[in-house]
């Protein structure tokens, strides 16, 4: 048989092969998480997430400096407080460790831009997203407690906050004490869809913030649902989020698709820890290329339709788009 219908025929060249990808990566569209400790000269790998390190305020610079060696332009900052109490008062202190960590960029780089995770889970005794009634956490007490911590990020020098704990109304409560309090231009990219993940793992590791009893499943979403994050997503569009997030990122890739389909926003994927231990744990056995599958998952990600990649691997991904690897 005579064959016309040649695809191949684009695959040839590594420049036919880039004229024709169809998605395109920019080390602009990449956020790095980073842990911010209280204390002085603290410079340390986080065991769960090797490559990953603590910060004190005083060492930020070298977070700073790796990221712009590579090209990125993006943090999102966690906090890990000295003191924990019920009420998670540090989360809101004015002199609170996220606070303390978003001055000292801002001091090394004004134009450096800083998101923040807004929660309590790393400023309560007990874990929790929240405060508890019981061993439940209360709503709407919750919202007003968020309002202040994202307020006092603004009022630091935030750029944008980021509330991942999984209230409802948590945006709207947020985005009228911003506006409220002159910080109209504070953009919130909501994690809109987060799920009751077991990725977490490490994350909760390295920032001291696993639950000291039960689990998050009654505020994280379950991860047999998928047409409840769209309605999660429509919830936040119209409490006024700026950009929407699906957490996790690779096991949820129909949602970022879809999400991407149904929402005028930018969309926002978070690789979590897990997927990141995951990739360097299976590389260190030996048994996978750790670069390659790097690259292949991210591209994964921007593919489903994400626009925005939240991940622990943005120095080296934004390194290897510089390089045209990807992108
Ligand atoms: C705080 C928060 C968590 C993550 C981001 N913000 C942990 C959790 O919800 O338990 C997870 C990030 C990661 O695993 O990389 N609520």
């Amino acid at each position: 048989m005579e064959q016309s219908i040649r695809p191949r025929r684009l695959r040839r060249t590594p420049s036919l092969r880039k004229m024709v990808r169809e998605t395109r990566l920019s080390p602009e569209s990449l956020i790095w998480p980073i842990f911010v400790r209280e204390g002085q000269g603290i410079y340390e790998e986080i065991p769960s997430l090797p490559g990953q390190y603590h910060y004190s305020p005083d060492q930020l610079y070298r977070a700073l400096d790796r990221a712009k060696a590579s090209g990125v332009s993006k943090v999102i900052l966690f906090g890990l407080p000295e003191h924990k109490d019920e009420i998670g008062s540090g989360a809101w202190a004015t002199d609170g460790i996220v606070q303390q960590g978003i001055r000292a960029i801002k001091a090394l780089d004004p134009e450096f831009y800083v998101i923040t995770d807004v929660c309590m889970c790393e400023y309560t005794s007990h874990g929790h997203c929240g405060i508890l009634c019981g061993h439940d956490v209360d709503n709407d007490k919750t919202l007003e407690v968020l309002a202040k911590t994202a307020l006092s990020h603004a009022q630091a020098g935030a750029d944008m906050v980021a509330p991942s704990d999984m209230m409802d109304g948590r945006v709207e409560a947020i985005r009228e004490v911003l506006d409220e309090s002159g910080f109209q231009n504070v953009p919130i990219m909501s994690y809109a869809a987060k799920y009751a993940s077991f990725f977490y793992g490490p994350f909760r590791d390295a920032a001291g913030s696993a639950p000291s009893f039960g689990d998050r499943r009654s505020y994280q979403m379950d991860w047999h649902n998928g047409r409840e994050a769209m309605r999660e997503c429509e919830l936040d569009v119209l409490e006024g989020a700026d950009i929407l997030m699906i957490k996790p990122a690779m096991s949820y890739l129909d949602l970022v698709h879809e999400a991407k389909q149904r929402f005028d926003l930018p969309i926002a994927a978070y690789s979590v820890s897990g997927e990141y231990a995951m990739i360097k744990a299976t590389a260190k056995a030996g048994l996978i290329d750790e670069y390659g599958v790097m690259c292949e998952s991210a591209v994964s990600i921007f593919r489903a339709g994400a626009d925005i990649l939240i991940t622990y691997f943005a120095n080296e991904l934004a390194e290897a788009i510089r390089k045209g690897d990807i992108g």
